[in-house]
């Protein structure tokens, strides 16, 4: 269950059949509470499902834990069971009593129904899914049956473990690595009875199925922190040594025109339409400039909740990327799958090797950040960005719109990112300390930036509002006159994302336009920006002075250092903000 409380901290629960009957110990927030619990109040048994709750329906109180529990069945569910209301009157209607407000519960009385009509177990939970509308992983137990757990997926990954003469089931092989590395991913539709010697799969429609057997990669080792207070700031400071890793895995393919990509070839995409959510939409953003600048190739872009129902108009020549980090994320697998059903080709820009949106791509293109624990990301997105210029480089070789020359002076600036982070994060902890003391006294927080600044200035506001709670905006600095500059006055600090670059001069004026408005101003930029710009600004962090096309993964740096030292003097929980998960794989 640690390995999986990254899905969700709000409360958990385990269940076990013990003496013939279904025990169960839940409590609210954290997983250490559960495990206080159940020092207190240990529960025995061979066989037992657990969960870690992400509340989408009703509150994350201990009565809204899973596993549900009626009449001789336990529930554990991930996802959202959309036509709940309309079962839950149904059921209420003929005598069922519900004890809880979430959505999951209608699955168990819907079991526990059909087995009062005398159904058996796997008719019942056949039954069941032909009832339920929604996103769901199913782990379910029936007091009858101490043998097996029956699974179901559609949505949310299942993967089975299989043992010697025990088996696993999980939402990720990451829960089952110190166990076994054999795994039978389950696919949408799929349901299955698993017992101690094996696991039967069926299909929808209750066929056998067979389902191949895969050797995961996950590790049994678990991450720890080191030296640092927090996983978040361990990871900010791994970033050198991770993005040297991408750069050495990538620079093969921007030098090696020979060797095309499988899959995706730039040279004949008439466009590319990029889909993620938050920071890694963020990156794909910042990437959008890139493809466009360096590749001259039109992208189209959205946040995937919007792409998926957009009903965009794209051709099927051309290709399209999927940014995660978790491989998981609900709405960003529907836009791939969106994407494929109208032939273009897929490119999935993951961290997490195995996950649904790595399978169902016709090109991965690994992150390679190694595991990112704290909610928050950070090497992550740098290294989302290192994978997305070196793409975006390789594609405007192929397309013919650099040259020799400007293709090796950018692969030359990519391989001094590892140098001059790491001197960057020698050298600015003391001030941004100094700094964010006197940012978390503020409530609110803008952020400003032109050109790749404008996604990071948006980036920055989301790192801080998510685990400092301090309420932030990113903008375009231009857009600032158009109705964000009412807001300026002495409690708006504003953060300006200006490098010494081809906007500079235009982000100053918009700048000045907060000062003469008793904004302040605090100014990140580089030693050229800092000698330029005359502002007295209420801070001023100055970088080494960057190529344009590494400059924001440098930038990064003092922005997420600046969330987290924020969050840390504001006592916020950094690596599992409230209301957060790290995967998310619900609509
Ligand atoms: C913010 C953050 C989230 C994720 C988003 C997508 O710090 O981490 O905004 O970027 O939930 O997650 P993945 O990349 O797993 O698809």
């Amino acid at each position: 269950m640690k390995r999986l409380e990254y899905r969700g901290y709000d409360s958990a629960g385990v269940a076990t059949i013990t003496g013939g009957a279904l025990q169960r110990r839940r409590a609210e927030g954290k997983l250490v509470n559960l495990e206080t619990r159940l020092k207190a109040e240990p529960l025995n048994g061979s066989i037992g499902i657990a969960h870690t709750r992400w509340a989408t329906h009703g509150a994350p109180t201990e009565g809204n834990a899973h596993p549900h529990f009626t009449d001789g069945v336990a529930v554990v569910h991930n996802g959202i069971i959309e036509n709940f209301a309309e079962l839950k009157e149904e059921l209420a209607a003929a005598g069922a009593e519900f004890q809880t407000d979430t959505d999951t519960e209608v699955i168990a009385h819907l079991l526990a129904r059909h087995r009062q009509e005398g159904m058996g177990r796997g008719e019942a939970m056949h039954a069941m899914l032909k009832r339920v509308k929604g996103a769901y992983a199913l782990a379910i137990l029936f007091e009858d049956d101490p043998s097996s757990i029956m699974a179901a997926r559609n949505g949310p990954p299942l993967a089975i473990g299989h043992g010697d003469g025990e088996m696993f089931l999980a939402s990720d092989a990451i829960a089952l690595a110190p166990f076994t590395n054999e795994v039978t991913y389950l696919i949408d539709g799929d349901w299955a009875v698993i017992g101690k010697g094996g696991a039967d799969i069926f299909d929808f429609d209750g066929y056998p199925v067979e389902r191949p057997r895969h050797t995961s990669m996950a590790t049994a080792y678990l991450a720890n922190k080191g030296k640092h207070r927090h996983f978040m700031e361990k990871e900010i400071y791994e970033q050198p040594e991770a993005i040297a890793y991408v750069l050495a895995n990538y620079i093969s393919l921007i030098e090696n025109p020979a060797d095309p990509i499988p899959s995706f070839d730039f040279a004949s995409i008439p466009s590319l339409a990029i889909s993620a959510c938050g920071t890694a939409y963020l990156a794909g953003l910042i990437g959008k400039y890139w493809f466009e600048h360096y590749a001259r190739l039109p992208v189209e872009i959205d946040v995937a909740s919007e792409f998926r129902y957009r009903e965009i108009p794209l051709s099927p020549q051309s290709a399209a990327l999927f940014i995660s980090q978790s491989g998981e994320t609900a709405d960003t697998l529907a836009s791939l799958r969106y994407c494929k059903k109208l032939g273009l080709k897929i490119g999935a820009i993951v961290n997490a090797a195995e996950s649904s949106i790595a399978r169902e791509a016709d090109a991965v293109f690994p992150i390679l950040a190694g595991p990112e624990i704290g909610v928050a990301s950070t090497k992550a997105f740098t290294c989302q960005l290192a994978v997305l210029a070196a793409l975006a480089i390789s594609a405007a070789r192929t397309r013919g719109t650099v040259t020799e020359n400007e293709v090796q002076a950018l692969v030359r600036s990519l391989a001094e990112m590892p140098r001059i982070m790491g001197q960057v994060l020698n050298s600015i902890q003391p001030q941004i300390e100094l700094l964010a003391r006197e940012l978390s006294k503020y409530r609110d927080a803008l952020y400003l930036g032109r050109g790749t600044s404008f996604p990071l200035a948006m980036e920055g506001a989301l790192k801080l509002k998510e685990i400092s709670y301090i309420h932030a905006e990113g903008y375009a600095a231009g857009e600032l006159k158009h109705g964000p500059i009412a807001l300026i006055d002495k409690d708006m600090p504003v953060i300006v994302i200006a490098p010494f670059d081809r906007f500079f001069n235009k982000t100053v004026s918009n700048m000045e336009e907060v000062a003469a408005r008793g904004g302040r101003v605090i100014l990140v930029t580089d030693e050229k920006g800092a000698t330029a710009s005359k502002l007295d600004t209420m801070h001023t962090i100055v970088l080494p002075a960057v190529d344009e096309i590494i400059a924001p993964m440098i930038f990064s740096l003092p922005i997420q250092l600046l969330a987290y030292h924020t969050a840390v003097f504001m006592g916020t929980d950094v690596d599992q903000p409230r209301n957060l998960a790290k995967s998310v794989t619900v609509e």
